[in-house]
């Protein structure tokens, strides 16, 4: 797939086959990840891999029963690490730049999961503390972002986008 099928194809799928991925692609969606740019190259973010059926099973309850999160193989967590950034950004790199960066990867990580033929969802309604207790993350990683990967148990569904010329502003020269 080159890239504008990847992103004309990706969309959220919210059931998965009992199907493990591969780790070769595991690890080809985790280097594509790493190649996120980040505010300074500080890469303010931390990713933590969860696998197993009793942590997803509990990451299901920290986001309010998302039931997929169980299904998919693989859930990426992203957390924002704001001490890699504040050093040299101060309270924006603390507020903004390590959130960006966290949410920058997660969106690598989950086209390249498209481009292997994986799906995705991005999931962004959890409770913070919940999810940070069941990763064993310290309060220093805020997770953003949780990516269930694996191989699609439910037909493709493309939703609407806003028309191009609703949400492009030419600002007059
Ligand atoms: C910041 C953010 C948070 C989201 N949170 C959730 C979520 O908690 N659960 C869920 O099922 N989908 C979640 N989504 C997925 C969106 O619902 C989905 O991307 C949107 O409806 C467009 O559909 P598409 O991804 O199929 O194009 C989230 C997406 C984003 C970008």
């Amino acid at each position: 797939m080159d890239y504008f099928e990847v992103t004309n194809e990706r969309h959220s799928t919210r059931a998965y086959k009992n199907q493990s991925v591969e780790p070769e692609k595991l690890q080809k969606i985790l280097e594509a990840a790493n190649r996120a740019p980040s505010a300074g190259n500080l890469q303010a973010y931390e990713i933590y891999l969860v696998t197993d059926a009793k942590h997803k099973i509990a990451l299901v309850e920290s986001a309010y029963d998302q039931e997929f999160l169980a299904q998919a193989p693989i859930v990426l967590v992203f957390c924002a690490h704001a001490a890699r950034s504040v050093g040299k950004y101060g309270k924006r790199g603390a507020d903004l730049y390590c959130v960006q960066d966290a949410t920058i990867a997660c969106t690598f990580a989950m086209l390249a999961a498209t481009a292997l033929g994986l799906s995705t969802v991005w999931v962004g309604a959890f409770d913070e503390d919940e999810v940070r207790r069941v990763i064993g993350a310290s309060q220093a990683h805020r997770p953003v972002a949780m990516l269930p990967i694996g191989y699609a148990a439910e037909a493709a569904h493309l939703k609407p986008r806003r028309r191009l010329n609703d949400l492009v502003h030419q600002v007059q020269s």
